[in-house]
C-alpha cells in the first residue's frame, strides 16, 4: 500500500495537491479538516463539539480526531493505499496513526511536507477566503491557526524524521511543478520499497522451477526454506541434525527454525530489490510471522500468487520426479507424497485465504508448459506492481 501524509502549515497547498494525487494513485482520501466540516454541516454531536474550536483556529482534541478516523482506517478496503491530509497534526495523533495502520498490517510510506514562507501562507488564505466560505479563513483566525501549527503540529516532523520518512519539499511556485516534485519523491521512495512475492501452491505445482526464474527476471533474492533446510541437513549442522527426521517424514519443521533461516537471508541481503518466497509461509502462523518480520523493516508482502493444480496432477508429477535424478527423498514412496499433499490441504491452503483477505492474493492456472506458466506469473506480477506503484 502507498500511504502518504501531506504535511504543512495552513495554506501550504495540502488540499490542492491532494486532489491531484488522488486522481493519479487512486488512493482513499482522509482529510480530517473536510471530515470535521462535514460533521458540522450535518449538525452531528461531534460536529457541534468541534465547531467552536475550528472557528477560533485551534486544534480539535485528539479524542475527537480518533473517533472520526478510526473506522475509516481500519475498515479501509482500498489495497492501493490512503492519502492523509491535515492528519496527523499532533505527536499523539502520529502514534495513533501508527497503531491504526498496524491494525491493517501496513505503515505510513512517507510524510511529504510542503514548505511555504509565512507571508505567502497568509496571502493565499486571505485570497481563498473570498470564495471558500470557510469560517476559519479570516485574518485573526489565520494567525491563530499558524500559532497552533508552530506549537503543536510542527513537532510531528521530528517523529517521522526519526523514522527516515520525512520528506520536505518546496511548496512555492506553480502548482503543476510542486505536483511533479511530489511524484518524483514518491517514485524515489517506492524504489526503496522491496518487491516481495510469495509463491504458493501444492507440492508438485512447479513453484521451485518458476520461483528461480522469477528471481532472475525481477532481480530478487530467492528464499526457499526447503532448499536451505536440505543444505543444513547435508552439511550436518546443528540445525540440520534437528530437522532431518521431521523432513524425512514429509512434515513441516518448527517455526523457530524457518524464522531463523529467513532472518539470516534477509540480513545477508540488505541491498536487494526484494525477495521471492517459495515454500514459506506454509501455515497461517508463518504468514503472520512473515508479515511481522517484514514490517520491522518497513516492508510487506507485495503479492502472493497461488499456482492451482489438481491433487491428482501433483501426484503424477511428484511420482514421475521420483523416478529421475532430480528425485527428492520424499518423492520416493506413495505414502510420503500423500503425506505432503495432505499437509498442504490441512495447513497450507489457509495461507491462500490469509492473503485473499488482505487482497494481495491472486491465483493462476498451474496446468500448461513451463513457459506458459512463467508468462502467466510475470503478467500477474507486472499488473500488481503497476497498481501499487
Ligand atoms: P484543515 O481543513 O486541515 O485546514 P489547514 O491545515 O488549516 O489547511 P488548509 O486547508 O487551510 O490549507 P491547505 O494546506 O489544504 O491549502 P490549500 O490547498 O487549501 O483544518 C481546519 C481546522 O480543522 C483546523 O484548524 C482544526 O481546527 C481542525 N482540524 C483538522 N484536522 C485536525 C486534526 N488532525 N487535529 C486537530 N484538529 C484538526 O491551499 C490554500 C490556498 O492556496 C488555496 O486557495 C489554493 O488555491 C492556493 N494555493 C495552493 N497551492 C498554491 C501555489 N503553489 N501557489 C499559489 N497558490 C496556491
Ligand atoms: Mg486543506
Amino acid at each position: 500500500m502507498l500511504n502518504i501524509a501531506l504535511f504543512g502549515p495552513p495554506g501550504a497547498g495540502k488540499g490542492t495537491q491532494a486532489k491531484r494525487l488522488l486522481k493519479k494513485y487512486d488512493l482513499t482520501y482522509i482529510s480530517t479538516g473536510d471530515m470535521l466540516r462535514e460533521e458540522i454541516a450535518e449538525g452531528t454531536k461531534l460536529g457541534f463539539q468541534a465547531k467552536s474550536v475550528i472557528e477560533k483556529g485551534g486544534l480539535v482534541s485528539d479524542e475527537i480526531i480518533v473517533r472520526l478516523i478510526e473506522k475509516r482506517i481500519v475498515e479501509n478496503t482500498n489495497p492501493k493505499g490512503i492519502l492523509f491530509d491535515g492528519f496527523p497534526r499532533t505527536t499523539v495523533q502520529a502514534y495513533i496513526l501508527d497503531g491504526l495502520l498496524l491494525r491493517i498490517q501496513t505503515s505510513l510510506t512517507c510524510m511529504i511536507s510542503l514548505e511555504v514562507p509565512r507571508k505567502e501562507l497568509v496571502s493565499r488564505m486571505i485570497e481563498r477566503s473570498k470564495i471558500s466560505g470557510r469560517s476559519d479563513d479570516s485574518a485573526d483566525v489565520i494567525q491563530f491557526r499558524l500559532k497552533e501549527y508552530d506549537n503543536k503540529t510542527k513537532p510531528v516532523a521530528n517523529f517521522y524524521k526519526a523514522k527516515g520518512k520525512y520528506i520536505p519539499i518546496k511548496g512555492t511556485g506553480p502548482i503543476k511543478e510542486i505536483f511533479s516534485t511530489i511524484n518524483t519523491v514518491i517514485q524515489q521512495t517506492l524504489r526503496k520499497k522491496w518487491i516481495n512475492v510469495v509463491l504458493y501452491g501444492p507440492p508438485g505445482s512447479g513453484k521451485g522451477t518458476q520461483a528461480l526464474k522469477l528471481a532472475k527476471k525481477y532481480n530478487l533474492v530467492y528464499i526457499s526454506t526447503g532448499k536451505m533446510l536440505r543444505q543444513e541437513v547435508k552439511d550436518n549442522t546443528e540445525m540440520g541434525k534437528k530437522v532431518a527426521a521431521t523432513m524425512a517424514r514429509g512434515e513441516i519443521v518448527p517455526d523457530e527454525i524457518a524464522i531463523t533461516l529467513i532472518e539470516r537471508v534477509i540480513q545477508e541481503n540488505p541491498d536487494t530489490k526484494g525477495f521471492i518466497f517459495k515454500g514459506f509461509p506454509k501455515t497461517i502462523v508463518q504468514a503472520y510471522i512473515l508479515d511481522g518480520l517484514l514490517l520491522k523493516l518497513n516492508q510487506s508482502v507485495s503479492i502472493a500468487i497461488g499456482i492451482e493444480l489438481s491433487t491428482l496432477e501433483c501426484f503424477k508429477r511428484l511420482s514421475s520426479r521420483g523416478k529421475t535424478l532430480n528425485s527428492r527423498p520424499y518423492d520416493a514412496s506413495m505414502e510420503l507424497i500423500i503425506n505432503r499433499l495432505d499437509e498442504f490441504i490441512d495447513h497450507t491452503k489457509a495461507v491462500g485465504e490469509y492473503y485473499e483477505k488482505k487482497r494481495t492474493f491472486i491465483s493462476i492456472e498451474g496446468n500448461g508448459s513451463e513457459d506458459e506458466i512463467f508468462d502467466r506469473l510475470t503478467e500477474t506480477i507486472d499488473n500488481a506492481l503497476l497498481k501499487t506503484r
